[in-house]
């Protein structure tokens, strides 16, 4: 895997698409055989400034910009701490949080990434295979951290089923289960940074946040395309248990 040209979330600014990354408009050649909607998702690939610096800057998913961009602005990672990075794979989050962290036994930070889907192996981040909502995932994980963790990151999202409601009520469904986990194992004053999608059923969840955090707001970074429901809830200041 390439390394990252720029140093993730350090003295240099993020290197995003204004950064140097091709920015042109590329047009597929043929469109024989794909579906419209698969033909738009293409299109919008292949022309997307995040995608072009993502491949640009080795990083696996124009994703990495979003938790970068949202470091920058709240300054959350800082070396040495242990993350849990839900829904991790293709492992651009990871990426972000590892060099961050200083992950690694001799750097003293850590990252465990979990996803559903296979994810290659990426430096010193421990990867499982694992179904977050699964039976006795959660103890699976825990033993993996070996202890609490400083910061749970949720970008779980399932495959969009296209109809608005069913996917927001999945998404929020996953969150409130991330942050009932995130409560048990987090240490005091740590963070939960959390993928969700505008749609009205979030009461339970920013009830449940702010019992349990000092501050609770929502982030929408720059890298997360503006025609998109989704919007990430960052809470701070974990109170403990
Ligand atoms: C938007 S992607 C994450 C991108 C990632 N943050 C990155 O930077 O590369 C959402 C991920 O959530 C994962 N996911 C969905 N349901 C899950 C579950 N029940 N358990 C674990 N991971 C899940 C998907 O497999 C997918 O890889």
């Amino acid at each position: 895997m390439t390394k990252p040209k720029a140093p993730p979330g350090g003295k240099r600014p993020i290197k995003g698409p204004a950064g140097g990354a091709r920015n042109l408009s590329t047009r597929l050649k043929t469109a024989e055989g794909r579906t419209t909607s698969s033909q738009r998702w293409l299109n919008r690939q292949l022309n997307d400034p995040f995608v072009l610096a993502a491949q640009a800057q080795g990083y696996r998913s124009r994703a990495a910009f979003k938790l970068l961009q949202i470091h920058e602005r709240y300054r959350l990672l800082k070396p040495g701490m242990r993350v849990l990075d839900l829904g991790a794979a293709p492992g651009g989050w990871s990426q972000v949080a590892a060099k961050l962290v200083g992950a690694g036994e001799s750097k003293g930070g850590k990252v465990v990434a979990v996803d559903i889907q296979g994810m290659a192996p990426l430096g010193d981040v421990e990867v499982m295979l694992e179904d977050f909502l699964a039976e006795g995932a959660e103890t699976r994980i825990k033993a993996v951290l070996g202890g609490q963790a400083d910061c749970v990151l949720s970008d779980m999202a399932e495959p969009a089923t296209g109809h608005r409601q069913t996917d927001h009520l999945r998404i929020m469904a996953m969150a409130d289960t991330a942050a009932v986990f995130a409560a048990e194992i987090l240490a005091p004053d740590g963070f939960f940074l959390c993928k969700v999608l505008q749609g009205g059923s979030e009461k339970d969840l920013l009830t449940l946040l702010k019992r349990a955090f000092s501050s609770v707001k929502h982030v929408k970074p720059e890298a997360s395309r503006a025609d998109s429901a989704e919007l990430y809830v960052l809470a701070t200041g974990f109170r403990g248990r």
